[in-house]
C-alpha cells in the first residue's frame, strides 16, 4: 500500500492534498455548534447526488399521458414509490434531502452573520456561497417540476410567469425559458436535464472553489479574530489553531450522527412533514385545466415569496414585486461592505447589532409563514410591514454597525460563552 501511494506521489500530489486541505489544515480551535453547517451541507449534496442517480434510473421525464390517462412522469414516481425495491427510501430522502440542505445552508449563513464571516479578508467566500445558494434554488424549483403534481405544474406556471413582468423582454423571456405557452412536456425535458446534470456539475464546482477560497484565507471563529496573525516560530502554524484531523473529524462525525438521527426520523415517519417538506397537492397528478386553490411554493422559498406578494401591482405590472423580490435575495451580496463594525463578532457587538440580527431572524420566520398561507387583508398587511423591516436591516446596516458600541476583542480565541 505504502508503495503504491509512493509510487502516486511522484506523479500526483495526492498525500499532500490531502494533508494541505484535510487532516493538517489548520482551523481555529473554539469551533462550535455552528461550525457543523458546512459539512454538514457537504454530506447532504452527497446523499442528494446518490439518491437522485438512483431514481433518474426508474424516473421518465414525459409529459405525454398514459393509457390510464395518467401523465408518465407521475406515473413514474408512483412507480418507483410502490414498485422499485427500496423506491419509496430513496425517494423519501432525496425529497427530504432538498428541504433539509435549505435548512443546513440557512444555519451556515446565519452562523457567518453572527460572527462576521463574510467580513474582509472572506468576502469573495462569502461571494461564492451566495453564487451556491442561487444555484441551490434554481436546482430545488427545477426538481420540484419533475414529479407533475398539480405543485409542480402551478408552482412552476407562477414563477416562470413572473419573467413575463419584466418590461420589454419579459413576454418572450417566460416563453423562451419555458420552450412553449405554458408549462409542457418541451418544459419538463429541459428542467431535467438542467436538474439532473448542469446545476449538480456547477454545484460541486461551486463548493470546490469554495473551499479553496476558504483555505486560502483560512477559517474565521466565534470570537472573529484572525488566529493567523499569530503564529508560532517554531511550528510555522497558528498558535490558536489546531489540525483539521482527528480533532474536527471528530466533531463532524458527532454532527454527522445528530444530523442523520434527525433526518430519518423526518424518512420514516413525516415524509411530507405534513405537507411543508412534499405538499399535498402534488400527490394529484397535473391537470392544466383546474388551478388549485392556493398556490404556494415549498417553505424554504416563501420568505421571498412574501415579499412578491407584499407589493401591489403598479399601473397594472406586478414588475416592482418581482423586482424587489429579486433584490431581496440578491442583497446579501453586499453584506460584507455594509456591515462597518469595528468587530466582527457578535460577541464583541453592542446591542444594536445582536437587536438587528435576532430581529432580522424572526421577521424572515414570519415572512416564510405568511408566505405559504394564502392571502388574506391581515396577512397581507403583516407582509407589508415585514418586507419593510426585512429592508431596513440592509439600508440602516452602515449607520447601526458604526454607532454601535463594540467591546474590545481579544488577542486569542476564547472559550468562556
Ligand atoms: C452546498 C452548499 C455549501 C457547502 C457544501 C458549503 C461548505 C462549507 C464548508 C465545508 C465550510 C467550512 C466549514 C464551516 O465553516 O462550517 C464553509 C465555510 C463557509 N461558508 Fe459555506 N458551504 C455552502 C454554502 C454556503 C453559502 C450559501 C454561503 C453564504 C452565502 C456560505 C458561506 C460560507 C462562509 C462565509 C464560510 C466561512 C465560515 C467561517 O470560517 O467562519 N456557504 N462552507
Amino acid at each position: 500500500m505504502n508503495k503504491l501511494l509512493t509510487w502516486i506521489d511522484e506523479r500526483f500530489p495526492l498525500i499532500e492534498t490531502w494533508k494541505a486541505h484535510l487532516a493538517e489544515y489548520y482551523a481555529p480551535k473554539n469551533f462550535n455548534f455552528w461550525y457543523y453547517f458546512g459539512s454538514l451541507a457537504l454530506l447532504v449534496l452527497v446523499i442528494q447526488i446518490l439518491s437522485g442517480i438512483f431514481l433518474t434510473m426508474h424516473y421518465k421525464p414525459d409529459a405525454s399521458l398514459n393509457d390510464a390517462g395518467i401523465p408518465v412522469a407521475f406515473a413514474s414516481v408512483e412507480y418507483i414509490m410502490r414498485e422499485v425495491p427500496w423506491g419509496w427510501l430513496i425517494r423519501y430522502i432525496h425529497s427530504t434531502g432538498a428541504s433539509f440542505f435549505f435548512i443546513v445552508v440557512y444555519l451556515h449563513m446565519f452562523r457567518a452573520l453572527m460572527y462576521g464571516s463574510h467580513r474582509k479578508p472572506r468576502e469573495l467566500l462569502w461571494i461564492i456561497g451566495m453564487v451556491i445558494y442561487l444555484a441551490l434554488m434554481a436546482e430545488a424549483f427545477m426538481g420540484y417540476l419533475l414529479p407533475w403534481g398539480q405543485m409542480s405544474f402551478w408552482g412552476a406556471q407562477v414563477i416562470v410567469n413572473l419573467f413575463d413582468a419584466i418590461p420589454v423582454i419579459g413576454p418572450d423571456l417566460s416563453v423562451w425559458i419555458r420552450g412553449d405557452y405554458v408549462i409542457g412536456d418541451a418544459t419538463l425535458n429541459r428542467f431535467f436535464s438542467f436538474h439532473v446534470i448542469l446545476l449538480p456539475l456547477l454545484l460541486a464546482g461551486l463548493v470546490f472553489v469554495h473551499i479553496v477560497a476558504l483555505h486560502k484565507v483560512g477559517s474565521n471563529n466565534p470570537d472573529g479574530i484572525e488566529i493567523k496573525k499569530n503564529i508560532d516560530p517554531k511550528t510555522g502554524h497558528a498558535v490558536d489553531g489546531i489540525p483539521f484531523h482527528p480533532y474536527y473529524t471528530v466533531k463532524d462525525i458527532v454532527g454527522t450522527v445528530v444530523f442523520l438521527a434527525l433526518f430519518c426520523a423526518v424518512i420514516f415517519f413525516m415524509p411530507t412533514l405534513g405537507g411543508y417538506f412534499l405538499e399535498h397537492n402534488n400527490f394529484v397528478p397535473a391537470d392544466p385545466l383546474k388551478t388549485p386553490d392556493h398556490i404556494a411554493p415549498v417553505w424554504y422559498f416563501t420568505p421571498f415569496y412574501s415579499i412578491l406578494r407584499a407589493v401591489p401591482p403598479i399601473l397594472g405590472s406586478q414588475f416592482p414585486g418581482v423586482l424587489l423580490m429579486g433584490v431581496s435575495v440578491v442583497i446579501f451580496v453586499f453584506l460584507p461592505w455594509l456591515d462597518r463594525s469595528k468587530v466582527k463578532s457578535i460577541r464583541y457587538r453592542g446591542s444594536l447589532y445582536k437587536w438587528a440580527l435576532g430581529i432580522f431572524a424572526v421577521n424572515f420566520i414570519l415572512l416564510g409563514y405568511l408566505g405559504v398561507k394564502p392571502v388574506s387583508d391581515l396577512y397581507q398587511l403583516l407582509a407589508r410591514i415585514g418586507t419593510v423591516i426585512y429592508f431596513l436591516f440592509f439600508i440602516l446596516m452602515p449607520w447601526y454597525t458604526k454607532i454601535d458600541k463594540t467591546k474590545p476583542e481579544p488577542g486569542r480565541v476564547t472559550w468562556n460563552h
